[in-house]
């Protein structure tokens, strides 16, 4: 990966941080830097920080981190190169001439391309002679050409070897076949079989218009239903919603999410472009981050039956976390949006349409559920209720939503508000109680260096590590203390593994003159690039005292010293002898 660092550094220069990240985060200006709620994860309390001086950002709640070109990798799922292209474009830059090893991005671009290919091939298929059974079936489930046209709707013939033909005659290889998950390599290691066969296929299209999988129905009874592409280099089944390249032009921001396939398909013809579904997963909290860039509110629509309102209960929780507002749609008679649609013939938008009216927010949902529960004429049944009901108003984190449906519970089962509102309140502490005690075993576990995978001696070492993890803090936020730092300690002063990379790494950048953050998006992995942001945030802004600087060197050069328990009980009497002796001076 040797980009040129002048051509990297000037790319960073054009980038600013601030005009990337709010194309898709809304973020508010907090002193020097913006703060909003992070992309990577879901969270109701902002911890998503963007850091002007640096060009970088941080989230202290998921431990996301990088620099502007690592954003766009995360935020588009694209790779170094990729997101270096995309940032050139935007700023006008044109890329260097191309030696450095991109094959990963280029397999990528190739199986785009054999994606698109087969798209084109299935639909051309489905209004051939080959594919008539095809065309029948999405016609007995009342799809319109029209419709069939929209989403590019395709039938993959009844043979093994028909598509991988094709696409070898357009030139792509086995290899780019079998990692597009078209086709698998045959059992005799000869060739290869394609992966669907007699099925009617849905592509599955990503936001920016490019074909990432495919889901293939059976036409019989015979399984499996649907058959998905497995996850490849370019598709990623839990961060990915079928038809949201369709759905994102919603001019209300609100999307309707359904379970499958066909119920969305549905839902369009009958006139709701601004419908999506998981793919045959449930939803993720990737998935509920994905619809916020595009949505504000999100009318679940799951079938009506008690798989479907269990995953129901669970979307409410995942889609509230990420910011959205949540609204559920019952389908009456136990039928899929698809099955409701068809029943109601020419009726079917409007009958919809009165459906999404007649939904309720997510609370009332609840409760209405609840209620169901109990006879409310007796009065221990109402006790009962209300009890279960103010654990459903404790979850809300407004006030005045709480307000709201305690008033309209009191005026019901006409008990006072007030003592609902007690109930609410006291169920509320104990569970902020709960949730913080969490909070606080998840933190210093993470401060304890458990589960810490990156330097997993950290918990051992730790006043080593702290002391490591100052001075490379130092060298990313005043790089000009490195001529002071480098004539104390070189790599080998370094207890901790990683750390000591990061210093060879940070020191061979500063003895070229070069910025110690310029090429770290492309040179370590994600879970490095968060951990060096960490460190970075540790001196920011806190620029370090001479004395701060002396205290982490000899702390790290104590360290150094000490030996290990195990190299005690192997050590001579002389190395023994020397090692006390220094600890003595090291005392006086
Ligand atoms: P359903 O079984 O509810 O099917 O699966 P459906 O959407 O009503 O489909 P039709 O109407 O019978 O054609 C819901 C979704 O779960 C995934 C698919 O994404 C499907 O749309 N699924 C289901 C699979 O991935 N594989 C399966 O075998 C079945
Ligand atoms: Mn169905």
């Amino acid at each position: 990966m040797a980009l040129p660092e002048e051509f990297l550094q000037e790319l960073r220069a054009r980038s600013d941080i601030t005009e990337v990240a709010s194309q898709y985060v809304s973020l508010k200006r907090r002193g020097r830097n913006m703060v909003g709620l992070c992309p990577f994860h879901g969270e109701k309390t902002p911890s998503f920080n963007i850091y002007t001086e640096t060009n970088s950002f941080y989230c202290f709640g998921c431990g996301a981190g990088g620099d502007v070109i690592t954003f766009v990798m995360r935020i588009e799922n694209l790779d170094y190169i990729e997101a270096v292209r995309l940032l050139a474009q935007r700023a006008g830059m044109s890329m260097p001439s191309e030696n450095y090893d991109d094959s990963l991005a280029k397999l990528k671009r190739r199986i785009y391309e054999a994606n698109r290919e087969t798209a084109r091939f299935f639909f051309r298929t489905l209004y051939s002679p080959i594919g008539r059974s095809g065309l029948e079936y999405l016609r007995s489930r009342g799809l319109s050409d029209k419709t069939i046209r929209h989403f590019g709707l395709g039938f993959a013939p009844d043979s093994r070897f028909d598509l991988s033909n094709h696409l070898r005659q357009k030139g792509f290889t086995d290899e780019e076949l079998v990692a597009a998950n078209l086709a698998y390599k045959n059992k005799n290691g000869r060739g290869t079989n394609d992966r669907f066969y007699n099925r009617v296929m849905f592509p599955i299209i990503d936001v920016r218009g490019n074909v990432i999988a495919f889901g293939g129905r059976i036409m019989t009874d015979e399984k499996p239903k649907y058959l998905n592409t497995s996850d490849t280099l370019v598709f990623n089944k839990s961060q990915n919603l079928f038809s949201l390249n369709n759905a994102k032009k919603t001019t209300d921001r609100t999307l309707i999410l359904c379970e499958g396939y066909m119920d969305v398909i549905a839902v369009n013809q009958a006139g709701f472009e601004n419908a999506v579904a998981t793919l045959g997963t449930s939803l993720t909290s990737e998935q509920a981050v994905l619809m916020k860039r595009f949505a504000d509110e999100v009318i679940i629509c799951y079938d009506a039956d008690e798989a479907g309102q269990k995953a129901t209960r669970r979307a409410i929780s995942i889609l509230r976390k990420a910011g959205l507002e949540v609204r559920v749609l019952v389908v009456p008679d136990g039928k899929d949006p698809d099955e409701f649609i068809r029943k109601n013939g020419d009726n079917g938008g409007a009958a919809f349409y009165s459906l999404i009216n007649a939904s309720t927010n997510d609370i009332e949902y609840k409760l209405n559920k609840l209620k169901r529960n109990y006879d409310l004429s007796l009065p221990d049944q109402r006790v009962r209720f209300l009890n279960e009901a103010s654990g459903v108003l404790a979850e809300l984190e407004k006030p005045l939503e709480q307000e709201t449906y305690a008033s309209r519970l009191s005026e019901e089962l006409g008990v006072s508000r007030e003592s609902i509102m007690q109930e609410v309140t006291r169920l509320k502490r104990s569970r902020a109680r709960g949730e913080k005690k969490k909070e606080f075993s998840r933190l210093a576990g993470s401060l304890a260096g458990r589960d810490d995978r990156l330097t997993p001696h950290r918990r051992e070492e730790l006043r080593a590590s702290r002391a490591e993890e100052n001075l490379l803090s130092v060298l990313i936020n005043y790089p000009e203390e490195y001529s002071y730092i480098s004539s104390h300690i070189t790599a080998d002063s370094f207890v901790t593994d990683f750390n000591r990379r990061l210093y060879r790494y940070f020191a061979s950048k500063l003895d070229n003159g070069s910025q110690v953050l310029n090429t770290v998006s492309g040179d370590f992995s994600q879970a490095e690039i968060n951990r060096i942001f960490s460190i970075a945030n540790i001196s920011r802004g806190i620029s370090p005292s001479a004395e701060a600087i002396d205290e982490y060197i000899r702390v790290l050069s104590e360290e150094k010293d000490k030996l290990s328990a195990e190299q005690i009980a192997n050590a001579s009497t002389q190395t023994l002898s020397d090692y006390i002796s220094k600890l003595k001076s090291k005392r006086e």
